[in-house]
């Protein structure tokens, strides 16, 4: 199976063919988005904010959260969403794993009710910089569902900019799993920058392992890459 490719200079063209992609399967009448946060999809969400699309009537399912972030925290996803898109361009109904949840397999069986009644007909994704998607990091099984996962140490480095104090930095995420992502019509995918190239270069032309989270989309039969030239570097 082939994923297509679209190689383009920089994140703002990769927001504006992404925005194209979006914009073709509200014509073709999907009905349930999957979201991701992360700097990735930003231009994207600009582009969608600038338009006259409407999905006042759609539903949305994020891929993770936080454990132990409320809503409202400016860290959380919850807040990510609201600021860089539903603020502004509400769906019908947005649907994010709630970070304050008491019971963690509770709140992941409920998560996995939501997707199996919401099939998703495009699911928006990043990359880390380990091969990570959502947050299954290098180890999860390619064929999970909603599950709480230990942040690997590189993810958590990661985050600790946008936090005042190491201790404040999340340890778990909800995330839907590998298989969760795969359940989706048609899954897009977006990675800018260099330090992305070797995540890039194991998803496409890797072997599908555990080793790569992000390999395991060459199972799925609809891949749509957006990569710019960097991150293409090593293709
Ligand atoms: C986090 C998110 C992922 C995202 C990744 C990359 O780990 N859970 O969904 O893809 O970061 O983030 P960025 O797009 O900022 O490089």
């Amino acid at each position: 199976l082939i994923m297509n490719i679209i190689t383009v200079k920089d994140a703002q063209e990769g927001g504006h063919k992404a925005f194209e992609i979006f914009k073709d399967e509200l014509a073709n009448n999907a009905q349930v988005f999957g979201l991701a946060t992360g700097s990735t999809p930003i231009t994207l969400y600009e582009d969608l904010v600038a338009s006259d699309l409407d999905f006042s009537h759609k539903i949305s399912i994020n891929l993770d959260e936080y454990v132990g972030l409320a809503p409202d925290n400016p860290q959380s996803y919850h807040y990510f969403m609201q600021q860089h898109l539903f603020n502004k361009k509400p769906f019908a109904v947005s649907y994010l794993p709630d970070g304050l949840a008491k019971d963690a397999d509770a709140e992941t069986a409920r998560y996995d009710e939501v997707i199996a009644g919401n099939p998703i007909d495009l699911q928006i994704l990043g990359i880390g910089r380990n091969g990570h998607i959502g947050f299954n990091e290098p180890g999860s099984p390619l064929a999970g569902k909603t599950h709480k996962v230990p942040l690997t140490q590189s993810t958590i480095d990661a985050n600790a900019r946008f936090f005042e104090n190491g201790e404040d930095v999340p340890r778990f995420a909800y995330s839907m799993g590998i298989g969760s992502i795969l359940t989706a019509k048609h899954i897009l995918l977006m990675a800018y920058g260099e330090n992305k190239a070797d995540a890039i270069k194991a998803m496409i032309e890797g072997p599908v392992t555990t080793h790569v989270p992000a390999s395991a989309l060459q199972n799925h039969n609809n891949v749509t890459v957006i990569v710019d030239e960097a991150a293409a570097s090593k293709l």
